[in-house]
């Protein structure tokens, strides 16, 4: 090896650890395939493989010149995203300057100092690092300009954190003679992140660049994108800036979450969020690194360094905020459709459905509802007796939701639409820059839309009024918060927007279109907390918080709310959906890693528009569709109103067919997705859940995105295409372990393996996992009806003849449940032959709360067994069992689930 390329290793290596060896392994070989370039005036450049090249010239056009006067290296490629121009190693325009540990020994401050100069306008001539240590699992890195407060984000809402002295589980490490820093996992030594002298550390004013080396290519989250579960490493650009933008590949959609999570080499895990509502391009690159090129802001990194995948969840929920407690009829099946042109054709679908007896719990209406499309207002003429429709609806134990659109009516004769003159005497819209004029756009409105501003904190009474006016004339239980990007159908104003350097700053992330602007308001429209160029992203998240303040207060009732655009901390004020989908098979398959990806952002209420939004949707692909959305943490069929109708009776006999025999398994299986949520809600655990997180050990399940999990115990297993449609076989991997198909009940032992199931027309395969008890109720037609069913087990025994399970149960829909322990929360075991019930915590809840019948499945007994409740015999004829089956049913029990008993079963 010659001294040089000694050299470069160690620098390479300089930043300390050895987890890095496979990069020296790849780097020793690449080095033996002498690059050919003639264009390399300096050796160094030749010795960076393409998979360790760093962007240094991410503008369209990059040429050999700009590269040169960036001090970059030059080498052209032809491939698509790898970098022409690049850094070099030595590359630096920062030094490190009065580094010191801080009191608690762990915590470091310094400054980083410029020296030169990025080629961005505005290098900061100061940077001052931070490092705090929140606890034992949670490290954030700030990196800001001591001498100007800069832009941070407004949500998630947060205090200042205070330093933590005790044992971390990671080291920080910074090396002081190159710009970076290293964040070491203690108990292995795997580096998770590091930084030091990789890519080109930038922080100018409109241009912050930061890139790191990762431990592994297991890389999920960064949404919302189209992609699979498990990110692609191959040179990929995930851009962040919430637009109007129905669902597809390689663009930046509706939301924004910068928030990452990892399984390194060894199984276990980490999370990080960059915690930057500025317009960003992320890239992850084989090496492999991830790079942040953001526009605006700070560096706010925080670390959480699980190790398990819940553990990553419950940190992260610690501190973007848990999801809402949901009320229990949200979670029943929901009709939409843009397109209801009248209260008569929305209660024609509404009646078709119910006489179908599909299982219906919300009524929906788009903007068709409307006045003119302005919001908070009702048609008097064709929506005429929506408020007694609703009244039906409540009478029935329904629920009625509508549209709530971001914008409101800009152009009103005054004193005709208090949503405008209220606004505008509070002074609580967008404005104009320089102005007090709100900012003008247009989307469904007449004539033009203005922008409430949720970051001025008298929006959020303005808005409760303007709510509270609309309730008074029509009680909707919810709301469908759309348009909140927020969307405009121009590009800023009508004729655009006026030439100024947050419109058009140096450097545009790969937004659709390269226009920040496009689509939605300028960049230099105010808010009150500044200006829309920062903001832009937290929109919708703003109005989410707004709506739920509201709902809170009018109702005083648990909030219901669903929301298009998404933000980090998002899930404490609402679920949301994932925006249009195009009906083809492509978008159904692509349903699962979007659900999946949203667990991780804790935005667990969840779901894809059933049956596709845009494009006519055919009977097929709408059956396996309406089978796997009754398996969405929120189950929603909507389309638009340009496509062919798809309410299922619409479809016809097949598709309702299905939605009713997977509407009654949703419907049964509630007290388990209700205990999910509450457990989300609690702890920041996942509802609909990747493989990995239950078997993190065998990496086969790492890159499953077709599967998932409710919980621990329910493995969902769609018909995702159209050969396994035709085929009614699907191909599943099942994780080692004793598993039962649910309708069946018939056992599967796997040690992990891939097997076909069959998948009947109408049915979508299922598996129970042995070792959990699953709390049931019998289906009904709504949520109001199932909950009052008496309860039931389904108890799926492991290998060992061991299970357990939990159930949390209250009124369903009370604000405060939990403070004034109005509930029961219990747990299930079964051990020795026997089934014992025991408290979690103690609660008042007083609802009736009886157990009906049992199920277990697994059961291995030679003759029908005795079964005793609290030491006394049952009735023979109170229990059926299948030998072949192993399958053991008890009905009839009525045992009170408040108090303590036990079900033993022996040979009789
Ligand atoms: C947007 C929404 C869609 C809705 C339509 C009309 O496109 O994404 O769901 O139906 O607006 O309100």
């Amino acid at each position: 090896m010659t001294i040089l390329k000694k050299i470069f290793l160690w620098m390479l290596l300089s930043s300390e650890d050895t987890c890095w060896d496979h990069i020296i392994n790849k780097r020793e070989q690449t080095e033996d395939l002498k690059i050919k370039n003639h264009n390399i005036k300096d050796s160094s450049c030749s010795l960076i493989p393409e998979n360790q090249r760093f962007d240094c010239n991410p503008e369209d056009g990059a040429s050999e010149l700009a590269c040169g006067a960036r001090n970059c290296c030059w080498q052209f490629s032809e491939k698509i995203n790898i970098p022409s121009c690049y850094y070099r190693l030595e590359w630096k325009v920062y030094d490190y300057e009065n580094l010191t540990t801080l009191e608690n020994g762990i915590d470091f401050s310094g400054f980083l100092k410029l020296n030169g100069y990025s080629t961005y306008y505005e290098d900061l001539p100061l940077v001052k690092i931070e490092s705090t240590s929140i606890d034992d699992s949670t490290l954030r890195v700030k990196l800001y300009d001591p001498l100007k407060k800069r832009y941070e984000p407004p949500w998630p809402v947060r205090s200042e954190p205070k330093s933590f002295s005790g044992t971390t589980s990671y080291v920080l490490k910074i090396n002081k003679s190159i710009p970076g820093f290293s964040v070491k996992r203690v108990s292995d030594g795997t580096t998770l992140y590091n930084s030091s002298g990789v890519g080109g550390f930038i922080f100018a004013n409109q241009f912050l660049q930061m890139s790191a080396l990762l431990p592994s290519h297991n890389i999920y989250g960064l949404g919302q994108h189209r992609a699979n579960l498990k990110l692609s490493t191959n040179w990929k650009i995930f851009t962040f800036f919430n637009a109007d933008q129905p669902v597809t590949e390689n663009a930046n959609l509706y939301g924004a979450q910068p928030f990452y999570f990892v399984i390194e080499n060894t199984g276990k895990c980490h999370g990080v969020l960059f915690l930057n509502s500025n317009a960003m391009d992320v890239i992850l690159q084989p090496t492999p690194a991830i790079t942040f090129r953001t526009i605006g802001g700070v560096f706010d990194i925080y670390f959480f360094m699980g190790p398990t995948p819940a553990d990553v969840m419950k940190q992260y929920s610690n501190f973007v905020g848990k999801p809402f407690l949901l009320p229990y009829w949200s979670l029943g099946f929901h009709l939409s459709r843009l397109g209801y042109r009248t209260l008569e054709e929305t209660k024609e679908v509404w009646n078709r459905t119910r006489m179908a007896q599909i299982p219906f719990d919300t009524q929906w209406n788009d903007f068709d509802y409307m006045d003119r499309r302005n919001d908070f207002t009702y048609d008097q003429q064709k929506f005429k007796d929506l408020p007694q429709f609703i009244r039906e609806l409540h009478a029935e134990g329904m629920h009625y939701i509508p549209l709530i659109d971001a914008g409101v009516s800009g152009t009103e004769k005054s004193g005709s639409y208090p949503p405008l003159d209220e606004g505008i005497r509070r002074g609580i819209f967008i404005k104009e820059n320089g102005t007090d004029i709100p900012f003008q756009g247009k989307v469904w409105n007449p004539i033009s839309t203005v922008w409430p501003d949720f970051t001025n904190p008298e929006t959020e009474e303005y808005y409760k009024e303007m709510m509270e006016m609309a309730h008074k004339n029509f009680e909707f239980d919810g709301a469908w918060i759309d348009m909140n990007e927020p969307s405009n159908f121009y590009n800023g104003h009508i004729n655009g927007c006026v030439e100024n350097n947050l419109d058009n700053p140096q450097f545009v992330p790969h937004v659709v279109g390269r226009h920040l602007s496009r689509k939605t308001l300028c960049m230099n429209s105010k808010q009150f907390l500044g200006d829309h160029y920062d903001l832009h992203n937290t929109y919708g998240t703003g109005q989410a918080a707004a709506t739920n303040y509201a709902l809170a207060k009018i109702r005083r009732k648990r909030p219901f709310i669903i929301s298009r655009s998404t933000w980090i901390g998002h899930g404490l004020y609402a679920g949301a959906w994932t925006g249009d989908a195009y009906s083809s098979w492509h978008s159904l398959r692509f349903s699962i890693p979007e659900i999946l990806t949203y667990s991780f952002f804790q935005i667990p209420m969840v779901g894809v528009d059933i049956c596709g939004f845009d494009g006519n949707v055919t009977i097929a692909l709408c059956n396996r569709w309406v089978q796997v959305g009754a398996f969405y943490p929120f189950a929603r069929n909507h389309n638009s109103d340009d496509t062919t109708e798809q309410d299922p009776v619409k479809m016809g006999e097949l598709v309702v067919n299905s939605t009713r025999i997977s509407l009654r398994i949703r419907y049964s299986l509630l007290p388990y997705l209700y205990t999910l949520f509450f457990r989300a809600h609690k702890f920041g655990e996942t509802v609909a859940r990747p493989l990995f997180f239950e078997f993190i050990n065998d990496s086969t399940t790492h890159d499953i995105d077709s599967q998932f999990l409710w919980g621990s115990s329910l493995m969902i297993i769609p018909v995702l295409d159209e050969v396994a449609d035709k085929n009614e076989r699907v191909q599943a991997y099942i994780p080692r372990g004793k598993w039962y198909n649910f309708h069946t009940k018939e056992p599967i032992i796997s040690c992990g393996k891939n097997m076909t199931l069959t998948a009947p027309i109408d049915t979508i395969p299922l598996l129970i996992r042995g070792g959990f008890i699953l709390p049931m109720q019998k289906a009904d037609l709504t949520t109001t009806a199932s909950r009052k069913n008496h309860f039931e087990l389904l108890i799926a025994l492991n290998e060992e003849n061991r299970a357990e399970g939990e159930l949390y149960w209250d009124d369903g829909d009370s604000l405060d449940s939990i403070q004034e322990r109005q509930f029961r929360w219990l747990k299930f075991t079964v051990e020795n032959n026997t089934l014992q019930n025991k408290l979690i915590e103690d609660g008042l809840y007083d609802g009736k709360m009886t157990l009906g019948k049992i199920q277990i499945v697994g059961l291995e007994m030679k003759t029908v067994p005795r079964i005793m409740v609290n030491d006394n015999d049952i009735r023979k004829d109170q229990i059926i069992f299948n030998k072949e089956l192993s399958y053991l049913r008890v009905e009839s029990l009525y045992l009170n689930l408040k108090q303590n008993f036990t079900l033993s079963w022996m040979d009789s």
